[in-house]
């Protein structure tokens, strides 16, 4: 047993399995080096069988990628385990994590096999991924509520067959913190060749208690991998969430005596890019990464702060990347005042035409906007019509009018592809109108699902408003964002930014598609 805590993310893969939250190949990309500069030490980019779509995401990433070693989901068939290996081909670590189910209820009813089958099934799988990598993590899905007695055999098996990881999943969130960390235990203390691999722990969050079975797991079962997403992104209730794992572990080393390799002072920037990019808002209480976790409004709480910090806080905001709403740059700052600024802030754009056009926004903003804050620089790097690949749609320019008594009415000009049009609509408000009259000439065809307004710094209405919009069209699902200090023209880029998505042909299936 080692003291190192491995931090396994898997937004990429379980967290875009969350309906609404599929990804583009480079918002991947982009997540994905976050996810490097925050140190996990393995990103899940996907399950390259699943789609083209996925394999070519997760090849771009492990091709990109140099610290993280980066894994690929596949069932244990040799297809998928053959997808994953070539995917992962260029990568200078490579993971290969292949799964089959092991509960009674998901082998009879789901896979249709019986127990000497599915044990079977797992060795071949272990061995054939083995032959083309060395590093290969076996998962036995819905794990906690498999017979013990089997799955003592099937993971002995797979461990015999080489698998290094061995991970027991809490699939559908049933778990309790004693009882699960006792599972793992158990089985540690009953598989005969348990030494011979890593434990790890991956639980969903339906019962809320996530993250507290994993730490369960870890503490009680000996678990040294931890399996977990930004924001506890994922179906349903959600994964494991990392920021709340990684800061137990390193708040409480009095307890757990665990060293995770995590740079914290990069899980506020991963937050926002992983809400940014999928249109999850953080709840404003979520511990760590939410908007009030370090705010204190009750009079005695701030007395106490400021004459002891540590009297309400037991972690430093600064440590896990928030930054005081500081006035950063202003309206005569030059280009490499800008670029460092994002260097400060860890963001790194892909190319100098990236630079010009964030900075050309930044200046266009500084002129309308008096006070900029970091948290503006980086709404402003997240806005699509700065990093997007696929910006086919793009807004010229609005006006829109609404007054008490009479009906909203709004006039867009934008362009789409080379062409420009004028559109004109009346609505129920002026985001309504500017979204119809879009829609009179794109004709479309999606259904708006979501559509969310947050202010970007807080306690002020000169503030930058940020708009998602999530589309669906023909079983696809997208997501654009947009920022402007004018709310309506926020509204009408997301739109833009969604419409550019569902224009584009690239293959967006979700991971279990
Ligand atoms: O929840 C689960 O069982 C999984 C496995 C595929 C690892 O995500
Ligand atoms: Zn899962």
């Amino acid at each position: 047993m080692t003291d190192k805590l491995i931090i396994f993310d898997t937004t990429l893969r379980d967290g875009e399995q969350s309906p609404g939250a599929s990804m583009t190949r480079d918002e991947k990309l982009r997540i994905a080096r976050q996810l490097e500069r925050l140190r996990v030490d393995v990103i899940e980019a996907g399950f390259a069988a699943s789609s083209n779509g996925d394999f070519l995401a997760v090849k771009a990433i492990a091709d990109a990628i140099k610290e993280s070693t980066v894994c690929s989901l596949a069932r244990a068939n040799d297809r998928d385990i053959s997808r994953a290996a070539e995917a992962l081909q260029g990568a200078a670590r490579a993971r290969i994590h292949t799964f089959i189910a092991t509960s009674p209820l998901h082998m009879e009813k789901k896979l249709r096999m019986t127990p000497e089958q599915v044990l079977e099934q797992a060795r071949l799988a272990v061995r054939f991924a083995r032959k083309l990598r060395d590093d290969v993590e076996f998962s036995a899905e819905d794990g906690y509520r498999s017979e013990p007695d089997f799955l003592c055999r099937v993971i002995e098996a797979a461990i015999a067959e080489g698998a290094t990881t061995i991970n027991i999943p809490d699939t559908v969130g049933y778990a309790i913190p004693e009882l699960y960390g006792a599972f793992i235990r158990n089985l540690r203390e009953r598989v005969p060749n348990s030494d011979k691999a890593i434990w790890s722990v991956h639980c969903h969050n339906d019962l809320g208690m996530a993250v507290a079975n994993s730490l369960a797991g870890v503490k009680i079962g000996g678990a040294r991998q931890i399996e977990c997403t930004i924001n506890g992104l994922g179906e349903r209730a959600g994964n494991c969430s990392l920021e709340e794992v990684v800061m137990a572990v390193k708040t409480r080393r009095d307890y757990f005596g665990l060293e995770v390799g995590i740079d914290t002072t990069q899980i506020v920037p991963a937050s926002r890019m992983v809400s940014q990019t999928t249109g999850f808002v953080v709840q404003p209480n979520k511990a760590v990464v939410g908007a009030n976790a370090f705010a204190h409004a009750s009079g005695i709480h701030q007395d106490g702060v400021l004459k002891a910090r540590d009297t309400y806080e037991i972690m430093r905001a600064e440590d896990v990347g928030w930054s005081a709403n500081k006035i950063v740059l202003g309206k005569l700052s030059g280009r490499n005042a800008f670029k460092q600024r994002l260097q400060e802030l860890g963001i790194e754009l892909e190319s100098e035409a990236e630079v010009n056009a964030a900075f050309a926004r930044f200046k266009d903003l500084a002129d309308r906007k008096s006070e900029i804050f970091d948290e503006d620089i980086i709404a402003l790097v997240g806005d699509e019509s700065v990093t997007s690949e696929i910006e086919h749609y793009r807004l010229i320019a609005l006006s829109q009018g609404s007054e008490t008594g009479e009906r909203p009415h709004a006039e867009v000009v934008f362009a789409a592809g080379t062409t420009e049009f004028r559109a004109e609509s009346e609505g129920n408000g002026p985001v309504d109108a500017c979204l119809k009259a879009i829609e009179s000439k794109v004709q479309s065809g999606a259904e708006l699902v979501l559509y969310s307004v947050n202010a970007i710094t807080s306690g002020s209405t000169e503030s930058q408003g940020e708009v998602t919009v999530r589309l669906q069209h023909s079983g696809r699902i997208v997501n654009g964002v947009g920022a402007d200090p004018d709310i309506i023209v926020a509204s009408v880029k997301a739109y833009l930014a969604a419409l550019s998505k569902l224009h584009s042909q690239a293959d967006r299936i979700s991971a279990q598609g």
